[in-house]
């Protein structure tokens, strides 16, 4: 699988990937909203070589230089439904990049792999993303309250956070206009 857009290729991961995964993934306002600390250098090299044997971790490269700039994970649920998610190098935020390949994706994803659904699912804090969903024409579609944690507090007790969740169904991609730059 290999899908071009007019900056960007998405492929799938390959253990030589480390260097650029730790570029990104090794800031600690990167990591604020994942639930995984800060990567070190011997993670990242641990990150690459499962993400390329994992199907649902997939590279965003620069067409110019092939560098991988972010990434996105696409997993199967039940009922044909997929969650999509991403993380992306902040020196190249803000560009569109994020969107250019995350709307690649679900096309491809509702044309050609048979998804019927696609959910992707955030911090309400973590504005940056829930923007991205809203820019991919993504509905809204509830805020669950304290229902996951990632980390304890002094005392070992749980740091709940809610999480918004987003939603789009192929009939909604493919029977409207393309979403663009917003
Ligand atoms: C979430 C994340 C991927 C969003 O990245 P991003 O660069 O803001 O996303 P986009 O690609 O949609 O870019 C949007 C910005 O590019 C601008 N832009 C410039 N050219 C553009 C184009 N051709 N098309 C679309 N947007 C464009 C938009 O106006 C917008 O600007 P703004 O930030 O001033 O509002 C990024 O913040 C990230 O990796 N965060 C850390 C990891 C994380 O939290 N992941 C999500 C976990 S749920």
């Amino acid at each position: 699988m290999k899908i071009t857009t007019d900056r960007l290729f998405i492929r799938r991961f390959r253990p030589e990937d480390w260097q650029d995964i730790y570029e990104y993934l090794s800031d600690e306002e990167v990591v604020r909203y994942l639930p995984y600390e800060a990567y070190t250098s011997d993670r990242a090299r641990e990150a690459a070589i499962k993400r390329a044997e994992q199907d649902f971790f997939y590279a965003v490269c620069l067409k110019e230089n092939g560098k991988v700039i972010g990434e996105l994970l696409f997993k199967k649920m039940e009922f044909d439904t997929w969650e999509l998610g991403y993380v992306f190098n902040p020196r190249y935020k803000g560009k569109g990049l994020a969107f250019e390949s995350a709307k690649a994706f679900l096309d491809h994803a509702f044309r050609e792999l048979g998804a019927r659904r696609i959910v992707a699912m955030c911090n309400p804090n973590n504005e940056r993303s829930w923007k991205l969903m809203e820019r991919l024409s993504m509905r809204r579609e509830g805020l669950l309250v304290k229902n996951i944690y990632f980390k304890t507090d002094e005392s070992g007790e749980p740091i709940w956070l809610d999480t918004l969740e987003y939603g789009i169904l192929k009939d909604e991609w493919c029977g409207n206009p393309q979403p663009e730059k917003q």
